[in-house]
């Protein structure tokens, strides 16, 4: 993360974070990891429902699972809550499977794409699911399979913001969302196809700056003026961003309210009736809740450089690999010799790839991290790990999907145990032996 993305919305800094860990949620990190193996994934529910909690001005938060798709992150955020988004016909499946229902005046599940995929669109045909729409063609697509259904606009307002050019979804460099001169065309194909406009969606990035808040707000208010008929929500998609560095701030939830509140309110009183805020953060209720914990299996001097090598790679966690994000590193050193003074290092992991190193800035840069000193058969911990960590992960090098444990009030809970080495090739077959 830059430290220039959250710069307008200072608030305070998080408080500095200590560079041994010993406990997750009360729990020890050694007893974590020897009960489940490593790598694993731990989530504190506490975090997770105090996150949650300081989101409940808006009246409609609707998570984006994208960020982390367990059932039980789903289930959980439900109890606060939360109502959902889907990007896919298996995340619209996991909604379902984690309680949610498709009925409701507001749209318990709502799809959001640029595209549907055929599982997709038959599986919204099938329980007439609500559609935030992000291309032209997806209105003809779904008017020809659910003639009567609603959807509402995710509108490119022609610029956009991110943590990185890769999570920045606005501006014509981005595919995402309608562009905001296509709007009257929109309008038309919807009445063609017998689609309700029951809103409005803008996502422009990961990251909050005031000012450019207050524009996209305002690019919200002329997309409106645009479409011209009354409508029930709007929504201010995700982007709330996480402190994942100790300079990096916590932002004022209620400043960014009152940016898109007012909004909101100028909306309802012209068409004269409630519009519905609606708010679809994804990293900000989960990232700070997880940590990823991965056993050190070699520590070795390459030159100049001393590495840490972990049984973690990209394949658990690709954020640093493919943004350069900064992630928290601590190591827990508990019964070890070395325990101690801190050293720069390397932290890299068993991929068969230069680029699986978690310290790394964006470009490739391989950069050293202080951290006390350590032994092999110590265990690093990789922090903030909680959103689009387990769900960007893959199976490259042939290796098992983590292990998933959510701590909740003291207790462990398995709720996704590790892949079995089998279940990497059962399924794939050589032609000629079956
Ligand atoms: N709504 C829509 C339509 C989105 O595309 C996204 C994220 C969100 C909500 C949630 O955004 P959030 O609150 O998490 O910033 N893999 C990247 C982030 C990609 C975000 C993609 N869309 C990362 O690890 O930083």
């Amino acid at each position: 993360m830059s430290s220039t993305e959250t710069s307008a919305a200072n608030v305070s800094s998080r408080p500095r974070r200590r560079l041994t860990i010993e406990e997750i949620a009360g729990i020890p990190v050694d007893a974590l990891a020897r009960k489940y193996g490593t790598p694993l994934f731990v989530y504190d529910a506490a975090t997770i429902r105090d996150r949650a909690a300081s989101l409940q001005h808006f009246e409609v938060v609707r998570y984006a699972q994208k960020a982390n798709s367990n059932l039980a992150i789903l289930a959980l955020l439900r109890e606060c809550g939360m109502l959902v988004d889907a990007v896919s016909a298996g995340e619209i499946l996991r909604a379902q499977a984690a309680g949610y229902g498709f009925e409701g005046e507001i749209p318990p599940v709502v799809y959001t794409a640029d595209v549907f995929d055929r599982d997709a669109l038959e599986l919204i045909a099938r329980h007439n699911i609500h559609v935030n729409v992000g291309s032209p063609d997806m209105i003809a697509q779904l008017g020809a399979v659910n003639p009567g259904g609603s959807v509402t606009l995710r509108i490119n307002p022609g610029f956009g913001h991110g943590h990185s050019r890769k999570t920045n979804t606005g501006g014509s460099q981005s595919k995402h969302g309608i562009w905001h001169e296509q709007i009257g065309e929109c309008v038309r194909l919807a009445d063609r196809h017998s689609l309700t406009i029951t809103g409005l969606h803008m996502h422009i990035g990961s990251g909050v700056d005031f000012d450019h808040l207050s524009q996209v707000a305002g690019a919200m208010l002329s997309a409106a003026a645009t479409i011209n008929r009354p409508l029930k929500s709007i929504s201010a998609g995700g982007g709330i961003p996480t402190p994942y560095r100790d300079t990096d701030q916590t932002i004022d939830l209620q400043r960014y309210y009152e940016i898109w509140n007012e909004a909101r309110v100028k909306l309802a009183e012209e068409f004269g009736h409630a519009v519905v805020l609606e708010l679809e953060p994804g990293r900000y209720p989960v990232a700070e809740s997880g940590y990823l914990i991965s056993e050190i299996r070699a520590i070795k001097q390459m030159g100049e450089n001393l590495f840490y090598l972990v049984d973690a790679g990209f394949n658990n966690l690709a954020r640093p690999a493919m943004y350069g994000a900064w992630h928290p590193i601590s190591v827990c050193t508990s019964g070890s010799q070395a325990a101690g003074k801190l050293q720069p290092v390397i932290v890299g992991g068993p991929l068969c790839e230069s680029g699986d190193i978690f310290t790394q800035a964006e470009g490739g840069v391989v950069e050293r991290r202080e951290l006390p000193a350590a032994s092999v058969g110590d265990f690093l911990v990789i922090e903030c790990a909680g959103a689009y960590g387990f769900t960007m992960s893959s199976n490259y090098n042939s290796k098992p999907l983590a292990a998933e444990v959510l701590v909740e009030n003291g207790q462990d809970w398995l709720i996704r145990p590790r892949q079995s080495l089998e279940s990497l090739f059962e399924s794939e077959i050589i032609p000629g032996t079956t």
